[in-house]
């Protein structure tokens, strides 16, 4: 059975809304691994628009699965990797710009860099992923630079409107887990994964792990929201 990584980014994003110090993400790993994450996962994005380092380094100490950081390949968060020492580090794109993460790495113009991030973080016993588009070139370029895993982006397929569309794109996904496996490569897959989306997986037996946050902490939002008004009512009732 495929494990489940479980990005707890939104919960940071809720706190970050109001500048205090609740939802915390740390409480949210606990639930998280409590009811069966396999892994918990954050993005310390440059502009630290919702995981802080403080999240990042408190999770080293609390989390009992394994921690994955997802960050950008620059040399402050590889400073910042080596001190804190998550399990695995996920190595994505980042623009300052954009909503979320909205592709795969370019190995083939940034192969140079990434195999030097790839090499220092293994030198410190970090296990080190790649996140990329289902691009073959692009799977054989991360092999060769010696990644432990891709993480297979997943978005396009998620995000797909027709049947044709989606398809064509998890025929990609198809193609991309098989030649990692091939190539000894661990294959994860994320992005953009929901209830629904997460069916089409049936019998992809190549992928390992699915990462997965924004549809888990939505979903959490609704289906705790029935106790929390009837919490907040209670407390009323008392005054
Ligand atoms: N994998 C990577 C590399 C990501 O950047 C993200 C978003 O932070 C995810 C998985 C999770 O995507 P989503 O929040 O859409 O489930």
């Amino acid at each position: 059975m495929a494990e489940l990584a479980v990005n707890v980014d939104h919960v940071a994003t809720l706190r970050q809304a109001r500048g205090i110090n609740y939802p915390d993400p740390i409480a949210a790993a606990v639930t998280a691994e409590t009811a069966g994450a396999d892994a918990i996962v954050v993005h310390l994005r440059e502009d630290r628009r919702h995981i802080q380092d403080r999240d990042v380094r408190l999770l080293r100490q609390v989390v009992q699965s394994r921690l994955i950081l997802e960050m950008a390949a620059t040399s402050e968060m590889l400073g910042f990797a080596l001190d804190v020492k998550p399990d695995c580090v996920t190595l994505v794109p980042e623009k300052r710009e954009e909503l979320t993460t909205e592709g795969g790495l370019d190995l083939i113009t940034h192969q140079d860099g990434i195999r030097e991030a790839v090499s220092s973080l293994k030198n410190a016993h970090i296990k080190v992923c790649i996140f990329i588009d289902p691009d073959l070139d692009q799977i054989k370029v991360a092999h060769k630079i010696d990644a432990d895993m891709i993480e297979i982006h997943t978005g396009a397929f998620c995000d797909a409107t027709t049947e044709a569309q989606k398809q064509k794109e998890f025929s990609r996904i198809v193609d991309a887990a098989k030649i990692g496996t091939k190539l000894n490569l661990g294959v994860n897959a994320g992005h953009g994964i929901c209830y629904n989306t997460i069916k089409a997986f049936a019998g992809l037996t190549e992928i390992s792990e699915f990462s997965i946050g924004h549809s888990i902490i939505s979903r959490a939002v609704l289906t705790g929201l029935d106790q929390a008004v009837r919490d907040m009512k209670q407390l009323i009732k008392e005054l």
